[in-house]
């Protein structure tokens, strides 16, 4: 095939143009990779203008470029954060080593399997959201979700370039594999649970960037730590992205909820449905259902591979070197609650083996953040309702708590309880079928659906009626 202009089309910092090797694989990859993308992404909306940021360099002034793209067209680059001289691995066995240039033989498999799994995030949740832009509740909003998309395949693109560059036949091979499957398809699933739930309506959506995404931005922060540089790196540019997503998630529950008190304002007698608005007993069952389903992405409470990838120095705590002293976890112990032959069990388990559960918490704490900033909303708006989290028991798949069932405060139940009782924490048909009959399109620039609240301000300093996406 003709040779690609790499430097055109592909803004980076890592010196593609003198890589021949991995100019090779990219030759290769590009190709599937658009198909993938006219395939499973945003898929009719790929020949309009969207107004997008595009990073082309890694300082202040290029990361975030605005101007008028068509999908395909955008500028996927690959950045790595500027590297930090002389560092020095920081935690684990070998803290206070110089950080890996290369792939460390020993712990090539963990390595790889690390960056697969948090590669195979990126598309899936493309997947996942595909269909979202044709019942958009504002150009807006449109253009957030298709920035999240492009970024989530940038991100895919940054996950690409470490097998590629470092893992040799296995690194292709696993570029390749991650545009084949498919999020949701029961014969070649994506890799992790929540990124094989169908986003059906834009409350999933929000709840999905509120909560899912915000699990991304802690795997990152623990993978910015990492002893394995070029991870680290990438890790820590991915996060100045993922920060957006987040914030389309909290803001845009923030102006459901922001909408639905506006109506129980004015008509405190009325079922808010009557009035075409959402709820908030149902958005508390679909927090509850995302922010359950995003608890279980940390894996058990008690596990001998977080305690490897911490010891082997491949993946931190979240803010490892600004948070904590002591960075080798031995002779610790933290205390964690877990499910033993049907009852609660509180255990000291050795630091490392309960890593899962110290970036759990931290992120259950992160959370909780989203939550005061809703009821907050509430508050200003003289609605005594309150969200909650739900308690990091409840509705586990993943972990010591998966066997059994337990309420939204964390309390066990049998299985027949939980069977009769499960509709009153997460959403049933019924709710489901009320949202979907609220999505539809709001095409007209500066107009909104009646279920959500306008935004306080546009992006980039543009006004609400820009038009962000021309359809
Ligand atoms: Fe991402
Ligand atoms: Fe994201």
């Amino acid at each position: 095939m003709a040779s690609i202009d790499y430097e055109s089309k592909i803004p980076n910092n890592v010196d593609l143009s003198s890589d021949r090797r991995l100019k090779r694989a990219l030759e290769h990859w590009l190709p599937n990779y658009i198909d993938w993308w006219k395939e499973m992404g945003p898929t009719e909306f790929n020949d309009k203008e969207v107004f997008l940021r595009t990073a082309v360099s890694v300082d202040s002034e290029g990361w975030a470029q605005f101007g008028h793209v068509k999908m395909p067209d955008y500028r996927w680059g690959i950045f790595l954060a500027e590297p930090e001289k002389n560092r020095k691995i920081g935690f684990g066995d070998h803290a206070g080593e110089d950080a890996w240039q290369q792939v460390p033989g020993e712990y090539r498999n963990w390595l790889r399997r690390i960056i697969v799994t948090q590669a195979d995030t990126e598309p899936a949740s493309v997947e996942q959201q595909r269909l979202l832009a044709h019942t958009a509740p504002s150009l807006y909003d449109m253009r957030n979700l298709f920035q999240v998309n492009v970024e989530e395949g940038r991100h895919l693109w940054a996950m690409v370039y470490l097998l590629q560059t470092y893992f040799g036949k296995d690194g292709r091979e696993e570029a390749e594999e991650l545009l084949d499957r498919r999020s949701g398809n029961p014969d070649h699933p994506r890799i992790l649970g929540t990124f094989n739930e169908p986003i059906k309506s834009w409350l999933d959506y929000f709840c999905f960037t509120m909560f899912t995404d915000r699990d991304g931005k802690f795997q990152l922060l623990s993978l910015a730590e990492s002893g394995f540089d070029p991870l680290a790196r990438t890790c820590r540019f991915m996060l100045t992205e993922e920060a957006h997503h987040m914030f389309v998630g909290q803001t845009g529950l923030g102006r459901v909820i922001q909408r639905c008190a506006e109506i129980m304002k004015q008509h405190p007698d009325d079922d808010p449905r009557t009035h075409g608005v959402m709820d908030l007993p149902m958005i508390q069952k679909y927090i509850s259902f995302w922010s359950s389903s995003s608890n279980d992405l940390y894996g058990a409470e008690i596990s001998s591979n977080s305690a490897n990838f911490f010891g082997s120095s491949l993946k931190g705590r979240a803010w490892e070197m600004k948070n904590y002293e002591e960075h080798s976890a031995l002779e610790q112990t933290k205390e964690v609650t877990v499910w033993e032959d049907g009852k609660l069990v509180t255990e000291q388990v050795p630091l490392r083996n309960a890593m899962n559960e110290v970036l759990r918490e931290d992120y259950i704490d992160d959370n909780q953040k989203g939550i005061n900033y809703w009821n907050n909303i509430l508050d200003k708006n003289g609605i005594e309702f309150r969200l909650r989290l739900p308690h990091r028991r409840f509705n586990r798949n993943i972990g010591s708590f998966a066997v059994s069932h337990f309420d939204i405060d964390g309390n066990p139940l049998s299985a027949e309880e939980w069977e009769k009782r499960k509709d009153e924490w997460l959403p049933d048909d019924s709710d489901r079928a009320y949202v979907t009959s609220l999505m539809s399109q709001c095409t007209e620039p500066g107009k909104f659906a009646n279920w959500i609240a306008p935004p306080p301000k546009g992006i980039n300093s543009q006004s609400l009626d820009f038009d962000y996406v021309r359809l």
